[in-house]
């Protein structure tokens, strides 16, 4: 890392207001900080000589000591460069350069010091509190803080509703002043547990569109040791909404300590906000010094045959699914297709009152139904190169879960299971605590700490929004955290065809998600004929998922015996990467369409995934990613002529072409549809 100091420019004018400012590496992005006669602090960010973030609030009001500290002394600036590149454990590049400048402001208000440090990078900026250690002042109580992010226009915004307990909202595309997220949320019948904020509250990952052109994405990164962030809206400006403990108090610190990061990614090209590395480039470097035990897996399991009807969670009521018999018909299937691991749920007593009652003692994952043979099926899918996937579904009695990990992950250990999907369904025991609040956000973390010393890879739903803790922990390899495809059985709104669309800009800014794609049968009455639900995508538009949403965890959601008949297009299930060398963000409007283009990990093979919302259309691109020397068999899986997400959606051609670096590639997605592309290198 190169450290330099800069020189900073400090004026002072008549109006003894100080001001700040500092640009990108390349001088694409610049903030200044301004400090008024009032003495309070405002930021602002530019792209280019473009107002990107109008002045806005900084600074945080503690409970205990009762103290604002939204006006300071300014006793020092510093500012630094930094440019660097590190190696992810697995990533969808193999190298990510960190390049940005720094700029602190050393403040002290009613005998506190504390820092502000912003960092500037060509892509966006991040800005966060830090309280070093003093004498004075240990102990702190959060009581808000007051981050905002004033936007210079009524922008076009996708947004989910601000809630404390859950993030698996239908993303809504309303400008500003149209957000309503009760109006949004009442629509909604179909999730668990809900604690909404207010009309004008919102999550983030916010993703904003100006009507010149710019896209603007507001989150956070590094969520450690705090709640986390949602946003109140008031005019044009966003400010941090705190989510609250269950006595109403923000978050407890003690000095030295660092909030989060508070992001915006800036960009007029909608690709640049995907291959954006800035969240990343602000959490800290893998905790985990050895990390060869990592691996980026495809998986299978009965889940689908359970959110269907075909079977049940629990033993009582004779429609048991993760029996002895069953689940190795998923070991031979997906052992058969080269898999490496089938997830099995409702593998543990306790699921015939596992929801609904704030019950404190549900499961205690360590004890199988007496149908499922854990012994024997682990040797059995070690016979079959594969292995069984944990699940651990806390119910959210997550005091329970914390008594019982380390018996829950010796477990796993004594039986060669490496790998869990955890669930937080329900209202959280300790009782008032929310899934985003700061205790909970602590939870999440002592599971991937925990998780990694006994070696154990996590997958966790309903889990706050990430943050790109996954450099830190790169254990926790994926999280669902936002509306996945179990909502395409749900009966009120499903998942409408933008929803994949919006993903990549939105949740997917924090990290992998396991939306669990591949539904090859689209028609969900296929056990129960009295449901009417429907997976609304084409077939093909399943395939190209594996590439445009990214997951080092990828399941193939369906029953063997949907993929059967389909094993031409189930091949590219097969052969799709899990871990990549390389992305290119090829062509992406929010809303609209994503196409992405990989090169997995150590070889010289590229996918191609490429995606629709409602509207059909032609796509039209250069492979200059290629190796210009080379020749590729292309495998095209795309939407048959006459498909549709309504009306015909599991119609697909597979069909071959061979193709060059000097080659476009053309091909149509039909309404709600997708293409999927596998390139092998034959020379
Ligand atoms: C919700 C999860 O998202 C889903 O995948 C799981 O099957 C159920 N909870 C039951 O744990
Ligand atoms: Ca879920």
């Amino acid at each position: 890392m190169n450290k330099t100091l800069l020189l900073l420019l400090l004026s002072v004018s008549l109006f003894a207001q100080k001001s700040f400012k500092i640009a990108s590496p390349t001088d694409q992005i610049s903030i200044q900080v301004s400090q008024g006669a009032d003495r309070a602090l405002k930021y602002q960010v530019f792209y280019k000589a473009k107002e990107v973030i109008a002045p806005s609030d900084l600074g945080l009001t503690l409970k205990k000591p009762a103290l604002e500290l939204r006006k300071f002394q300014i006793l020092g600036v510093d500012s630094t460069i930094v440019d660097g590149t590190w190696k992810p454990v697995w990533g969808e590049v193999k190298e990510i350069r960190n390049n940005y400048k720094e700029l602190t402001l050393h403040l002290k208000e009613s005998g506190v010091w504390m820092d502000v440090i912003f960092r500037v990078f060509d892509d966006g900026i991040g800005f966060r509190y830090f309280f070093p250690s003093q004498d004075n002042f240990k102990h702190f109580i959060v009581d808000n803080e007051w981050s905002s992010f004033t936007m210079t226009g009524d922008h076009n915004a996708f947004w989910i509703p601000g809630d404390y307990d859950t993030n698996e909202y239908t993303y809504q595309r309303t400008k500003i002043s149209e957000i309503d997220a009760l109006a949004a949320a009442a629509k909604e019948k179909d999730i668990a547990v809900t604690s909404l904020m207010g009309k004008n509250f919102v999550q983030t990952p916010l993703m904003l569109k100006s009507a010149d052109g710019l896209y603007v994405n507001v989150h956070e990164a590094a969520l450690v040791n705090y709640p986390a962030m949602h946003l109140k809206l008031e005019g044009l400006e966003f400010t941090s909404a705190l989510v609250p403990d269950a006595v109403g108090n923000k978050a407890y610190a003690q000095t030295p300590f660092n909030t989060p990061w508070r992001t915006v990614v800036v960009s007029n090209k909608a690709e640049q906000i995907l291959a954006s590395k800035l969240i990343l480039n602000l959490n800290e470097p893998s905790k985990i010094k050895d990390s060869t035990w990592i691996k980026p897996q495809k998986f299978m399991g009965m889940w689908w045959e359970m959110h269907v009807g075909k079977a049940n969670w629990p033993l009582a009521g004779g429609k048991h699914g993760a029996n002895t018999e069953n689940v190795k018909r998923y070991i031979d299937f997906a052992g058969k297709h080269g898999f490496d691991g089938v997830l099995v749920e409702g593998w543990n007593t306790g699921w015939e009152d596992w929801f609904g009652n704030w019950k404190e003692e549900v499961f205690d994952f360590v004890t199988p139904y007496a149908d499922y043979q854990i012994d024997t099926l682990t040797k059995y899918a070690a016979s079959k190169g594969l292995k069984l996937i944990m699940h651990h579904e806390t119910s959210s009695s997550v005091t329970n879960y914390e008594r019982r990990m380390d018996a829950a992950y010796q477990f796993m250990v004594d039986k060669g299971i490496n790998t869990m999907k955890t669930g937080y369904v329900g209202k959280i025991i300790p009782r008032g605590e929310h899934h985003d609040s700061q205790w909970m956000v602590n939870h999440y973390t002592r599971v991937a700490e925990k998780a990694a010393n006994y070696h154990l890879m996590v997958d966790s739903h309903e889990s706050v929004h990430p943050t790109g803790l996954h450099r830190t922990y790169p254990n926790w390899m994926a999280a669902e955290a936002a509306r996945g495809s179990e909502f395409n059985n749900a009966p009120t709104l499903g998942i409408n065809a933008e929803h994949t669309t919006i993903l990549p800009f939105t949740r997917l800014m924090g990290g992998p998600m396991d939306y669990t794609p591949g539904l090859f049968h689209m028609n969900l009455n296929q056990f129960d004929s009295t449901r009417t639900t429907k997976v609304r995508s084409t077939l093909a538009k399943q395939l190209a998922l594996y590439v445009t949403i990214y997951s080092p965890l990828q399941m193939a959601a369906d029953l063997p015996e949907n993929y059967e008949p389909k094993l031409d297009a189930f091949q590219f299930i097969k052969d799709v990467a899990v871990d990549w060398d390389d992305t290119k963000i090829i062509t992406a409007e929010p809303g609209e369409f994503v196409t992405i283009a990989r090169k997995a990990k150590n070889k010289d093979t590229w996918f191609i995934g490429s995606i629709t919302n409602a509207t059909a259309r032609n796509m039209s691109f250069d492979l200059d990613f290629l190796d210009p020397d080379k020749t590729y068999e292309a495998l095209l899986y795309r939407d048959a002529d006459d498909a549709d997400f309504e009306k015909n959606p599991e119609a697909y051609v597979v069909e071959k072409r061979l193709v060059t670096a000097k080659s476009k590639m053309t091909f149509r997605l039909q309404r709600g549809g997708g293409c999927a592309i596998s390139l092998r290198r034959l020379n």
